[in-house]
Formats: structure tokens, C-alpha cells, sequence
């Protein structure tokens, strides 16, 4: 907390400035304007490069929250960006930017100018690392995508990232990714080494470096903080952070918004941090929506659309707020405790401190995690899908959103990329903050079906893999994915970790059948891939279905000898398909196995159905 400076002041007295000063930068001592002006005109205002850095900040912090919608009709900075302009501090946009934006949305250009100091003032006095914001992706896992230099198609691209991804856990996992699990002991080995991934230790032995999932390099590139059509048509998307439509407060929660926000601002702690977060559901309302909300000739799918694109806005304006906190916490260095372990806020589940938490929770959904997942998964039912084909901005228009939307897309952008852009990245970057996929809530798949769907269709064969096997494994040992809720708004309680091979998605979706490829399927993905890529891919996963059944299966005979439970249902069919297409030598030992284990799942009353 050291490192808090003047400009986390948010009080706009003349007292708070003063008392906001850094030391040795008193307002007053601004040098004077040069003398000389016309001496009958009245004194001009101070120009802005006049100002102190306390009153630019001042001004631009006045700026961002005014929500008069005669000069800002698009509402307030602060209902699209967060409760400052760290973001913009942080992502590194320049100052030429941030006053063409201001000014657009309604600023001035001295209070256009104010904000581009400021925020050069808060970049300067939290020393935060210079970026720029056009290449700049917040949290990209490692810094950057794997094989970031790498050309080509984009079918292609997305293969060659796949595979990387593959070679990349080689080291990481070497029980799964080595010879046949043969026993319990292995099973249990390779498990610990994922497990590790999934929590940032080393109980396995093979995570020296302490590798966490939220750091581990992949192959999505994770969006912009900002993409600005202005920029390029790359950046004509909705994937970024940014709300497309404000949140004001309602009438009656004026004041007390703005002081939830200054509290936070004051003290950005974890805690006034979720209070925050947690008021902006009650205290806000999205202030302009698209017509199609009041328009009864829709058909049943615009109808769906419209009204997914509410919530689509609602998930990124919770994603802005989450975004700008975890940025703020890494500059000042306490990130680690703001996300911890496998689930990155399930640290709060009992903290009595975090009680005001649970009331807005619904059986055991975390918070925060759900947000990011959410914006993918509202993405497959409001962005257009293959049941409406065309552009993004073809759709906006259909569904009557307001012009500076519509006009801040590419023309040229298809739906269907949109969809699964927003849809691949964000459910990734939702499943890193709970990769059991148990808590993230509001209907949300607990077994993955949505993202494998999604990948598959970018041909992510190794990342649904490694999704889905963590997946099984987080929620089959580890305490934080199985708490239960009894009725919404009280207090959670532990649950019972149990294994279970719960695959009925991934088997139904890739393993039926062999691994296949939408460019051999589908007439719009015509561009071939390379033979010799698709062999790697395969060969790689082929290696993780394999040794991922006979862990699990290893697991799931460990778990009914011991319990005496079915956990799941059992597809033997699928898995001996499986076995039968690779690995001759071992068919036989892996087909074994999965008897074995049926046999014992049937006898204690087990289905083979999913
Ligand atoms: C209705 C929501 C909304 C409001 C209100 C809003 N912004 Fe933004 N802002 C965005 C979005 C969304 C982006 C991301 C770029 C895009 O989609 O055009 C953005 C991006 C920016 C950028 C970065 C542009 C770049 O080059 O990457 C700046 C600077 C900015 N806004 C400043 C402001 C300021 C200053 C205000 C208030 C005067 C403001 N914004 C009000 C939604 C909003």
C-alpha cells in the first residue's frame, strides 16, 4: 500500500486537494502565465499544461464521472470504463487517444487535456510498465500467445498454436504425456502433476517453476483491453473489456454509487473492491439499449438475441471493473491475494469478513469468474450464430442498437467470427479462474459442452483436451469446486470431493469416432490443413486420450473400491473404440481395464449411458 499516491484521492474539495498534494507539487506553484497578453481581455483560464498534476487529476476524475447525458449522451466515462481511468493508464493509450476519445464523448478539450496528465501523472507515480496498448493483451498467460511470431492462415494459425500448446505440457505433465499408465500409482502421479498445474505447486515433482493455469502460456490470444475500429479493422470487435452501453445509477443510488466508488478509490482493497462490484448490481441500470428491447415484431431468434445482448453488456461492464481491479492490485503488488490458487476467489467462500458476498450468490457461484466465462457464453446466444448468418453489424442493425455501436464494428466482420472469438477466448479465460467449471453459475455448463463446442470448430483439439481432463480432475480432489449452497442466500458448506469420468461431452464430441477436423466436414472451412500438422495434432492427441481414460480409469476403480459409489456414468463402447484405434500393442490391457472397471460400476449400480 505504500506505493498510493495523491491520485487515488477522489473528494473534489478544495481541502481534499490540497491535502492530496504529492510533496513538493503544490498547486499554487505552478509557474505563472507569461506576461504580456492583451491587458483589456479578461484573464484567460490557466492553460491546462498550467495545472498541477493533483488538478488535472481533479478535473479528469470530474470528467469521468459526469453523467449530464445532454453533454455526454452516451453517459458517464465511468459507466463503460470503471471508477478511474487507471485502465487507460495502465493499457498505455497515448495521449493523442485518450483526447480524441474524451472529446468524441463529450469532453472539452481542456478537460480532454487534463485527462491525458493525469493519466501520464498516474503512469509516472506507479511506475506502471510501458505498453502499448495496440499489442498490449491484459493477462495474456506468460506475456504473450505461443508461436507469436508465427504466419499464415488463420485455420492454420490456430493448429500450429494448438500443437505448441501440446509440446509445451510435455514437460510440465511427463506421466501423462510418457509411457502407458499402467497402475494406480501412475494414475495417481499424473494426477498430482496436473493438479499442481491447476493450484501453482509442486507436490508432483514436475512443476519446479511453480506454473499456474493462469500463466501458462496458450494458444488463444487473449483481447484487447481496448480495440478501437479507429486503430484498423482488426479492432472492430466487441472483444475487449469495455461496456458497449453505460450503467448509471439508478435515481435513488446517486450518492451512494459515487461513494462506494470513492471508498474503493480511497482504499482500492479487495474488499471495498467486491462491495463495490457487488452495489453495482443493485445501485445501476444500463441506460440506453437497443430498440429491438421494445419491439414486438422480432422473430423468436432477434427476440433471443436482443435480449442475451443485455446481459452480453452487463458481463463486460463486470469484466471492465474485474479487470481494472486486477491490474491495479498487480501494480501495487498484492495480486496474489486478490486471486488464489485453482479458483481464484474461492478464498472468500468462508471468510466472514466477505459474509455481504453470499447474499448475492447462487448456489456457490464465485463471483468475478462466472464474468469472464459469461461473456463467451452470452456470446453463443446473442452474436450471431450459423442460425443467422451475415455480418456483426448487419445483425446490430436488425436489432436496431444504437448508431455509435453500430458504427463501432467493422463492416466487414462476420458474425459467426465474432461468435467464436468472443466464445473461445473468454470461456478459457473463465475456465483458468475455475477450471472445475462447477461455480461459474447462471446456467453455465458444468461439463464443458459449450467451449468443446466452440473449439472443435477452431480445430483447439489439445486445449479441449487438457480442458476437459482438468476439468475431471479439479472437481474429483480438490475442496473448492464442491461446496454446496442449501437455498440462495445462505452460507455456503463443504461438500465431498468425489471422482467421477464425466466425459459425456468431450466423448460425444470428439472421441466418437476418431478425431476430425472442420476443414473435412464443411464447406466453409476450404482452406486445407497440412497434412503432416494434422498428423502432430493427432499424434499428441491421441497420447492424452489415451493415458487421460486410464488415469481416469485407474481413479474411478479407486474411487468405487473405496466408496462403494458410482460417481458417473461409464461409455466402455467409446473408450474401446478409442483404444482399438491407437496403440495396437496395448489394445488389449486397455480394453481389460475398462472391463474391470465396468464390471465393478455395473455391479454397484452403475449406467453406461450417459
Ligand atoms: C458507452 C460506453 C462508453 C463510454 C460512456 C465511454 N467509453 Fe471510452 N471506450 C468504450 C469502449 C467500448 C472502448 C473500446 C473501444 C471501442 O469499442 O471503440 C473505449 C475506449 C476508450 C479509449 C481508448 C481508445 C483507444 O485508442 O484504444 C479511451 C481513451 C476512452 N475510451 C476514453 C473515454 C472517455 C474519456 C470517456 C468519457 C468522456 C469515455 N471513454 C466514455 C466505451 C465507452
Amino acid at each position: 500500500m505504500t506505493k498510493l499516491p495523491v491520485l487515488w484521492c477522489s473528494s473534489l474539495s478544495l481541502l481534499a486537494v490540497m491535502a492530496c498534494q504529492p510533496e513538493g507539487a503544490g498547486g499554487t506553484d505552478a509557474p505563472a502565465p507569461e506576461a504580456g497578453g492583451r491587458p483589456t481581455s479578461p484573464p484567460p483560464p490557466p492553460p491546462p499544461a498550467g495545472m498541477s498534476d493533483a488538478e488535472a487529476h481533479q478535473v479528469a476524475l470530474a470528467l469521468w464521472h459526469d453523467n449530464d447525458r445532454v453533454k455526454h449522451p452516451k453517459g458517464s466515462c465511468s459507466g463503460c470504463h470503471g471508477a478511474d481511468f487507471f485502465d487507460l493508464a495502465r493499457i498505455g493509450t497515448t495521449a493523442e487517444d485518450t483526447i480524441r476519445r474524451a472529446v468524441n464523448d463529450g469532453a472539452t478539450q481542456e478537460q480532454a487535456e487534463a485527462l491525458a496528465q493525469a493519466i501520464g501523472a498516474m503512469r509516472a507515480e506507479l511506475e506502471l510498465p510501458q505498453t502499448d496498448a495496440r499489442t498490449f493483451r491484459p493477462f495474456q498467460p506468460g506475456g504473450q500467445v505461443l508461436l507469436p511470431d508465427a504466419e499464415g492462415h488463420p485455420n492454420e494459425l490456430r493448429v500450429m498454436r494448438d500443437v505448441a500448446f501440446g509440446r509445451s505440457l510435455e514437460q510440465l505433465l511427463p506421466t501423462w504425456f510418457g509411457t502407458r499408465i499402467s497402475s494406480l500409482t501412475m494414475a495417481e502421479q499424473a494426477r498430482d502433476e496436473m493438479l499442481d498445474l491447476a493450484q501453482g505447486t509442486n507436490e508432483g515433482g514436475a512443476n519446479p517453476d511453480l506454473v499456474q493455469l493462469r500463466d501458462l502460456p496458450v494458444g488463444f490470444e487473449y483481447p484487447r483491453w481496448s480495440a478501437d475500429l479507429h486503430h484498423g479493422t482488426d479492432e472492430g470487435t466487441f472483444n475487449d473489456w469495455i461496456a458497449d452501453m453505460a450503467f448509471e445509477p439508478k435515481p435513488d443510488h446517486v450518492e451512494d454509487w459515487r461513494r462506494v466508488q470513492d471508498a474503493y478509490l480511497d482504499d482500492p482493497t479487495d474488499r471495498n473492491f467486491w462491495l463495490m462490484y457487488v452495489a453495482s448490481f443493485s445501485m445501476l441500470e444500463q441506460i440506453t439499449a437497443p430498440l429491438c428491447e421494445v419491439n414486438p415484431e422480432l422473430t423468436e431468434l432477434e427476440a433471443r438475441s436482443c435480449g442475451h445482448y443485455r446481459t452480453l453488456n452487463r458481463d463486460k461492464f463486470s469484466v471492465a471493473l474485474l479487470g481494472q481491479h486486477m491490474m491495479r492490485t498487480e501494480a501495487m503488488g498484492t495480486e496474489n491475494e486478490f486471486m488464489q490458487g485453482a479458483l481464484s476467489f474461492a478464498h472468500l467462500d468462508f471468510d466472514r469478513d466477505f459474509d455481504f458476498m453470499y447474499t448475492d450468490r447462487k448456489h456457490g457461484t464465485l463471483l468475478g469468474s462466472g464474468d469472464f466465462w459469461g461473456v463467451g457464453r452470452t456470446a453463443r446466444t446473442s452474436v450471431s450464430s450459423s442460425n443467422w448468418p451475415g455480418s456483426l453489424q448487419e445483425q446490430l442493425m436488425t436489432l436496431q442498437f444504437p448508431e455509435f455501436v453500430i458504427e463501432s464494428v467493422d463492416p466487414d466482420l462476420d458474425g459467426n467470427t465474432e461468435h467464436h472469438g468472443l466464445r473461445q477466448v473468454w470461456t478459457w479465460i473463465g475456465f483458468t479462474h475455475d477450471p472445475s467449471l462447477q461455480r461459474l453459475g447462471r446456467g453455465a455448463t458444468t461439463s464443458g459442452e459449450y467451449s468443446h463446442a466452440s473449439y472443435r470448430e477452431g480445430n483447439w483439439h489439445i486445449h479441449t483436451n487438457f480442458q476437459q481432463h482438468m476439468r475431471l480432475l479439479t472437481k474429483g480432489f480438490l475442496d473448492a469446486p464442491n461446496v454446496r449452497q442449501r437455498q440462495s442466500r445462505a452460507p455456503l458448506e463443504q461438500g465431498e470431493s468425489r471422482f467421477g469420468m464425466d466425459y459425456r461431452f468431450f466423448i460425444d464430441g470428439s472421441v466418437w469416432g476418431g478425431l476430425r477436423w472442420k476443414e473435412d466436414q464443411r464447406w466453409d472451412h476450404q482452406l486445407p490443413l497440412p497434412e503432416s500438422l494434422k498428423a502432430e495434432q493427432k499424434e499428441l492427441w491421441d497420447q492424452m486420450t489415451s493415458n487421460g481414460f486410464r488415469m481416469s480409469l485407474y481413479l474411478y476403480l479407486d474411487e468405487l473400491q473405496t466408496s462403494g459409489q458410482v460417481t458417473s456414468p461409464l461409455p466402455p463402447q467409446s473408450m474401446k473404440s478409442h483404444f482399438g484405434r491407437t496403440a495396437p500393442q496395448h489394445t488389449e490391457a486397455d480394453r481389460a481395464l475398462v472391463d474391470e472397471v465396468l464390471e465393478l460400476h455395473l455391479a454397484l449400480g452403475g449406467r453406461t449411458k450417459f
